[in-house]
């Protein structure tokens, strides 16, 4: 990714999470792949929504927590995915997630921890605080 705007951002509502999200767009590149972890409903999908909207794509983006991976076709492939409810590495490889991190799609994991070991080095980790009602923390690390 391009370098990052911002290496923690503090999100007052879900809109500016989401709006937050879109402007991040603009500093995503073919071949990112980015790795989700943090609190139960502490804004991951709300955030990738803008981000995936941001780049260019126009329809829903709903959470992958029960299809496991999500595809949307705009400029780029970008694929979303969501671990929280498949925590066996077998059943991914079988997924074929393999194929998605050595092409040039931009990735997006939630709950991303149990899939660590199969990812390259060069990833963004972000993670999310379930700060408050309202607030939300999020803080990115670029490897
Ligand atoms: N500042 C905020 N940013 C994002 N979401 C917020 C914020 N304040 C309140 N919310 C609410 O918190 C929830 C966040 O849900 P979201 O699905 O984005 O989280 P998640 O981290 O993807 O959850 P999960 O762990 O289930 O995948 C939504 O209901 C949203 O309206
Ligand atoms: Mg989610």
């Amino acid at each position: 990714m391009k370098k990052a705007p911002w290496s923690q951002y503090i999100s007052n509502s879900a809109s500016e999470t989401e709006k937050v999200g879109i402007k991040f767009a603009e500093f995503v590149s073919e071949g990112d792949i980015f790795a989700l972890t943090g609190d139960l409903a502490s804004g991951k999908t709300t955030f990738l929504r803008g981000v995936i909207k941001g780049l260019g794509y126009d329809g829903p983006v709903t959470s992958p927590t029960f299809t496991l991976i999500n595809e949307y076709s705009a400029v780029n492939r970008i694929i979303h995915i969501d671990c929280y409810r498949e925590h066996n590495i077998e059943r991914w490889i079988d997924l074929g997630i393999i194929e998605y991190f050595n092409n040039n799609y931009i990735v997006f994991i939630e709950w991303a921890d149990i899939l660590y070991p199969m990812l390259p080095e060069n990833i963004t980790k972000m993670n999310f605080y379930h700060s408050s009602e309202n607030v939300r923390i999020i803080n990115l690390t670029t490897q």
